[in-house]
């Protein structure tokens, strides 16, 4: 495309809203936001779970009205709300699951584009369809054949690919768009991550412009231009990037400063054996042994797809082992199955991306007390009682709202994922599988579960954590152990442990 329409007007606006807010049943859920984002910029979205972010996002994409009041402009022109075909006036979504067939070639994913791509391709012979694509991809600086499967591409390149087949739509109505990204980077690692952040800093260059959301400070710092921050749906700071630090952001998320961003973790008191793994193998694992001590918190890290996600599947049975042994304080529990092994103290609380954590239909309380209750390690109380101490575990855990009533469905990923982990750390497991436990958690939170998980491992709990953020394992773990290619490659611990050497080992 001519780089004459794509070039940037210095004062060019891509997106102004003013006075936005939305009720949802008599709850404000935003209140008055005014929020604009130039051309050119990277525009970061930030807040805790809850903060009304996403609510945000729906209202400028059409998904929900806001209420009557507010206004919203597109590169300058005014757009009647609520918003209908947003991307005929230069809007995209990117939704996180990207929308792409995977059985289908970049080429054909360019082509079907669910609600506007039939009407296109009928004009459109195929010779050009893929010089089309091919010039997409270049401009987006993609590296792919037309003709790869979408299932091959990683994560990052997938990410682009959704973002090419949306500029490739758009500009038959437009020449500027403002892409709109809701936490694109929450389940990726952080190679991924930071591919996803070059992307969009390359698409905002062209004279586009891109919001995104985020829990990652770091990505945000690097990338971002310009930071906005809502707290209990208001915009509670607005900065370009430059005038302010990971503190500001912080503070304006929280309403205070946090002093320390993660708990302390005591040292292991001569804890014995409570988990021991020999030569245990999966899909990608292979013959991967060590052994956890009571006390001890023992972190995984690799990129995706090395294994390291794998291994707490595994250990809590819900992954098929091919071979090797699993003991729990001197038991055999390689044969069980998940029910028994949950009998035998051992829980998983399975990462954001699963999806099979909680129940969505049941309220937050029964998302609480179930599972503790079938499990046989907790008799079940009075109706009242439990519902108190309900309402109290949902607090410690940071659940926002703690309201035991509320069904868990009505809570953002964020919370969910806090009730996931109430659930199980609520149990006092002897062990503790984690796969990402605070991915989509916001910072405030964060310190709250990570003070959880501290004090299972302070009561004797074994625990094991597998993540893709280092300096969270750094800080969390005693020893971490590096997968590649399914095998231990190093084993980090004391001095030797630090978000770099995680970073360098990983890295290879
Ligand atoms: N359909 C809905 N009905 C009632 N409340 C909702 C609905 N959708 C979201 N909320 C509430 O609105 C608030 C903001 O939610 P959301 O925008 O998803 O937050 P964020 O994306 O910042 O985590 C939350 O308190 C959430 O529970
Ligand atoms: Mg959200």
């Amino acid at each position: 495309m001519a780089d004459e329409a794509t070039r940037v007007m210095a004062d060019e606006t891509a997106l102004h809203l003013r006075r936005i807010s939305k009720q949802y049943e008599g709850v404000t859920v935003l209140r008055d936001i005014e929020l604009e984002i130039a051309a050119g910029q990277v525009h970061a979205l930030l807040g805790g779970n809850g903060a009304g972010k996403s609510t945000v996002v729906k209202i400028m994409s059409g998904v929900i009205p806001p209420d009557p009041g507010g206004s919203m402009s597109l590169w300058g022109k005014q757009i009647s709300l609520p918003v209908s075909k947003a991307y005929e006036n230069g809007l995209a979504v990117i939704h996180q699951d990207l929308g792409l067939l995977d059985n289908m070639t970049v080429l054909e994913n360019m082509g079907v584009s669910s609600h506007y791509g039939a009407r296109i391709l009928g004009r459109i012979s195929m010779r050009s369809e893929r010089r089309l694509c091919e010039e997409l991809l270049a401009e987006m600086h993609l590296d792919v054949s037309p003709d790869q499967l979408v299932s091959t591409l990683s994560p990052a390149v997938r990410a682009g690919i959704a973002i090419a087949r949306a500029r490739r739509v758009m500009r038959e109505y437009s020449d500027k768009y403002l892409f709109v990204l809701d936490e694109p980077t929450a389940y990726l690692d952080a190679r991924e991550s930071e591919a996803v952040m070059r992307l969009m800093r390359k698409v905002a260059d062209s004279g586009c412009a891109v919001m995104f959301i985020s829990h990652h400070l770091k990505e945000v710092m690097d990338t971002a231009d310009h930071i906005s921050v809502l707290r209990d749906g208001r915009v509670a700071d607005s900065f370009p990037a430059g005038a302010g630090d990971k503190n500001r952001i912080i503070t304006a998320m929280l309403g205070r400063e946090l002093v320390e961003p993660y708990p302390e973790v005591r040292p292991i008191a001569g804890g014995a054996t409570r988990l021991d793994v020999r030569g245990l193998s999966g899909q990608v694992v292979r013959d991967v042994s060590f052994e956890v001590r009571a006390g001890e918190i023992l972190g995984f890290a690799g990129l995706v797809g090395m294994g390291h996600e794998e291994l707490p599947y595994l250990v809590a049975g819900s992954g098929a082992a091919t071979q090797g042994t699993i003991s729990v304080d001197g038991t055999d529990i390689s044969s069980m199955s998940i029910r028994e092994r949950v009998s035998a103290g051992i829980a998983l609380v399975p990462g954001n991306r699963q999806r099979d954590g909680v129940w969505p239909d049941g309220t937050a309380e029964e998302n609480v007390v179930l599972t503790a209750t079938v499990a046989g390690r907790r008799k079940s109380l009075n109706r009242r009682g439990e519902r108190r101490s309900a309402a109290t575990l949902l607090a410690r855990f940071g659940v926002k709202p703690p309201d035991p009533a509320r069904l868990a469905i009505q809570y953002s990923g964020g919370n969910q994922q806090k009730i996931v982990l109430a659930k199980w750390l609520s149990m006092g497991p002897r062990i503790v599988v984690l796969d990402e436990p605070t991915q989509g958690v916001d910072v405030g939170a964060k310190f709250d579960v990570l003070s959880e998980i501290a004090a299972t491992a302070a009561a004797g709990g074994a625990v094991l954590m597998s993540s893709g953020d280092y300096e969270q394992l750094a800080a969390m773990c005693h020893r971490v152990l590096v997968l590649r290619h399914g095998r231990v490659v190093a084993e980090l611990h004391g001095r030797s442990l630090s978000e770099t050497t995680i970073a360098a080992a990983v890295h290879g």
